[in-house]
């Protein structure tokens, strides 16, 4: 048996959900249709550790289609969904993911996808890849190079090129600018709000919401929990995101202080301890608090757990937890990605772009990727355009082009005002 699902009598309505994406991302479908003719995959074998998402599986059966042969796993406990992972497998697909999974039960899972020895390697985090190089250094030999989609991935895989550690060349789909800027902000500021209202159906107008850390997750979150009436709080470590905050109209302060003020704490950071127990000791009763940052490191669980009391299940993703003193906070989807453990992830639209980016990096490693040296690289700039420029027109909308006379201009340093 290549899968380990929950269920697969799942498989029909996983269908209808990977239907409804399909009809939401033109540009991958676009790509789909292209690779179907000309088979740039050919021949690859792709062991991927990514979400099981509709979105993913629309980017599955692209990389199927396109001539790979897949073997996936999730990269999160709670982000699985069932339905989709079940009509996956039910395709014949390889695919080992659960909603649930315990963290040895998550290892076994990549492991499983390591049994066919990839040629390629698809990462959110990048614990595939660390589990070639720490378990299984000699399938590095085989494997031409790898894509990492998300900050933190990108951020511990620079850090491990610069040790000369790497093994391969990897693309770091996460800074195009058709990824970062797109599905960071609005993919994470939409579903991590979503997330938190389907765990906690709270009234966000006139709420006090702080967000922990204004980079590009941050600010997409910050700016949507305005768009409903919040008040938004940032804190930040780099003075020039904390002043950007500020010139966008939020309020920006140490989380020392942000704690006692908040309603609802959104984190986002990538970096452990944003929420530790000094905070929990000052914050409001009914404080609400979640993370969207890539781990769930962000909110230091163990204090909480020192200071409670008492704690149930009050509704799905979203513990009580009854401190000493009395006063409640309710932690949502253990402190994990708040957007895919209660909602669905990014809505389709934007990962659109972002799978795009994914496809079109291992088409290009598949091509030509024996030639890279074992670094981190970007994907070229022109891709950004292209895939936006498409995207646009999928949209039904133009945009205008230099004429000739601008582009002399552009280029003419002799001419004054
Ligand atoms: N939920 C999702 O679906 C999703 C999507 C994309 C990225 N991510 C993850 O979200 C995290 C943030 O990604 P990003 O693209 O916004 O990164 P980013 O680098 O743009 O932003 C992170 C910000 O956090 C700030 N920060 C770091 N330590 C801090 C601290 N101790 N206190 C306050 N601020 C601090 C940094 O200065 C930076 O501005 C990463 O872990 C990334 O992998 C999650």
């Amino acid at each position: 048996m290549n899968h380990k699902v929950a269920d697969l009598k799942l498989a029909d309505a996983g269908r209808l959900r990977i239907d409804w994406a399909e009809s939401r991302m033109p540009v991958l479908m676009a790509l789909r249709e292209r690779a179907k003719r000309e088979q740039p995959l050919k021949g690859m074998r792709i062991a991927g550790c990514l979400h099981v998402t509709k979105e993913t599986a629309v980017l599955v059966r692209t990389l199927v289609a396109a001539g790979a042969e897949i073997s996936w796993s999730g990269c999160n406990p709670l982000s699985t969904n069932d339905e989709v992972a079940a009509a996956l497998a039910a395709e014949g697909l390889s695919m080992y993911a659960w909603h649930g999974l315990s963290v040895d039960e998550f290892y076994w899972c990549i492991e499983r996808t390591l049994d066919f020895k990839p040629t390629l390697t698809l990462d959110d985090g990048a614990d595939l890849i660390f589990q070639v190089h720490a378990k299984h250094p000699e399938l590095a030999k085989s494997v031409i190079g790898g894509t990492e989609e998300t900050t933190t991935g990108v951020q511990r895989l620079r850090a491990m090129a610069a040790d000369g550690k790497l093994l391969y060349p990897v693309y770091a789909v996460n800074d195009s600018e058709t990824k970062w800027d797109f599905d960071n902000v609005y993919g994470t500021g939409q579903s991590s709000l979503d997330g938190v209202l389907r765990a906690t159906s709270v009234l966000l107008a006139g709420k006090t919401v702080v967000v922990g850390g204004y980079g590009h997750c941050g600010r997409g979150v910050a700016e949507r929990a305005r768009g409903m009436g919040a008040n938004i709080v940032a804190t930040e470590i780099r003075a020039t995101q904390a002043l950007k905050a500020v010139l966008e109209g939020h309020r920006v302060m140490k989380m020392d202080e942000a704690a006692k003020l908040g309603d609802v704490f959104i984190t986002a950071t990538g970096m452990k301890d944003i929420l530790v127990g000094r905070h929990f000791d000052v914050m409001k009763d009914g404080a609400v608090i979640c993370n969207t940052g890539h781990y769930d490191c962000e909110i230091n669980i163990g204090d909480l757990e020192a200071r409670t009391r008492s704690k149930r299940e009050i509704r799905p993703n979203n513990e009580e937890y009854t401190l000493k003193d009395g006063r409640r906070i309710y932690l949502l989807a253990k402190g994990r990605l708040i957007n895919l453990a209660a909602a669905e992830g990014h809505p389709s639209e934007v990962m659109d772009m972002s799978f795009a980016n994914q496809f079109l990096a291992l088409c290009a490693l598949a091509k030509d990727g024996k030639k890279l040296e074992k670094k981190v690289y970007a994907l070229p700039p022109e891709q950004d355009q292209e895939l936006a420029q498409l995207k646009l027109g999928t949209m039904g909308m133009a945009i205008d082009a230099l004429t000739a006379e601008q582009q002399k201009y552009l280029s003419d340093y002799s001419a004054g005002t």
